[in-house]
């Protein structure tokens, strides 16, 4: 069924969980979350970035994901806008039937150039005020996502501040927090406190206190009923690095979020996890080493199934270190 972020996370706060949100962009990651989250008796957060819309077109998302609640009816499904640049965006998801979306007003509509404060509350505020008349959840975002170790946000193209950001920018205030939920009544906030998108978050191994675990109690101490978000969620798994590189791949040596930092994160207050680097980690790298070991077959079906199996272990290893597991 078709459910909203708000009554979502509503039940994981109260069971003292965790939600992975995967983006999905094609059929084979959305069978990928749905097989996974039957298997492990999950409810599922799907959504949907500006980049999945170019790349498969918005209908198809949203018929991918009507498909996968009427073939899996007993899962609930939260169907998410992620990173919504503008209000009108927020809209748009809105009259297409999302249940809940993200206005990103952290950044100005470019995605790239910090916003204001003032800004920020006004398009999310906007946003609420629209989306919460539909019965839709918004999630807000306040600080700039980036890596407290390099000062980047991460990633070249999509959502991320361009150039290097300053110390008080990469960690959410805790008092602003509170302010930004009380003017703008967000059913969730993304907060920053360490983690950028993309695969290259750190440069080396994590020695265990990658997250601003303080920060993350603080603010969830300042607005206990604000289900907290963390984006780049990634753990960038370093099996599959090896498996994309010995299978002709070249990327540079890297690392993620360490899964035990998240369960950490989760015990404080954090309700939505976003992944989506990791499942574009296992799906290349089980293509390649399908195609690498298959060298005569033809069948776009045998990789693509090979994809599908790939990203689904790692769907179904967060749903279960995540406390998701027979929640559903
Ligand atoms: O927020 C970034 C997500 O990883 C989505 O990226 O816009 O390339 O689909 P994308
Ligand atoms: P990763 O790049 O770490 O998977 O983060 C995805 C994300 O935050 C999408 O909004
Ligand atoms: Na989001
Ligand atoms: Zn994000």
């Amino acid at each position: 069924a078709l459910v909203t972020l708000r009554q979502l996370l509503d039940h994981a706060a109260e069971h003292t969980y965790g939600v992975p949100a995967f983006n999905v962009n094609n059929l084979e990651q959305m069978r990928a979350i749905m097989e996974a989250a039957h298997e492990t008796d999950s409810p599922v957060i799907v959504q949907a970035s500006a980049g999945a819309r170019k790349y498969a077109g918005a209908p198809f998302l949203r018929h991918l994901i009507l498909a996968a609640i009427e073939e899996w009816p007993h899962i609930p499904v939260c169907m998410h806008q992620d990173h919504g640049s503008s209000p009108a965006v927020c809209q748009r998801s809105i009259q297409l039937g999302f249940s809940s979306v993200m206005m990103d007003g952290s950044l100005k509509e470019d995605m790239k150039t910090p916003a204001t404060y003032e800004y920020n509350v006004d398009v999310t505020k906007r946003v609420v005020d629209m989306a919460h008349a539909c019965g839709v959840s918004v999630e807000g975002e306040l600080g700039c996502l980036g890596s407290l170790e390099t000062g980047m946000a991460g990633e070249e193209d999509g959502s991320g501040a361009e150039g290097k950001l300053d110390h008080s920018q990469l960690l959410t205030d805790p008092d602003e927090a509170a302010d930004f939920v009380k003017k703008t009544k967000v059913d969730a906030l993304a907060i920053a406190i360490g983690t950028s998108h993309g695969a290259y978050k750190f440069t080396r191994p994590p020695t265990g206190d990658i997250l601003a675990i303080e920060r993350i109690k603080q603010i969830h101490k300042r607005i206990p009923n604000t289900h907290l978000v963390m984006h780049g969620s990634s753990s960038v798994p370093q099996d599959w690095l090896k498996i994309i590189n010995t299978y002709g791949g070249d990327m540079g040596e890297t690392y993620g979020v360490p899964v035990e930092e998240i369960v950490q994160g989760i015990k404080h207050g954090v309700r939505k996890v976003n992944i989506d680097t990791d499942l574009r980690m296992s799906s290349t790298g089980a293509v390649r080493k399908f195609l690498a070991e298959n060298k005569k077959e033809f069948d776009p079906r045998k990789w693509l199934a090979a994809s599908t199996k790939g990203m689904k272990e790692i769907c179904k290893a967060r749903y279960e270190a995540f406390g998701c597991s027979g929640q559903a």
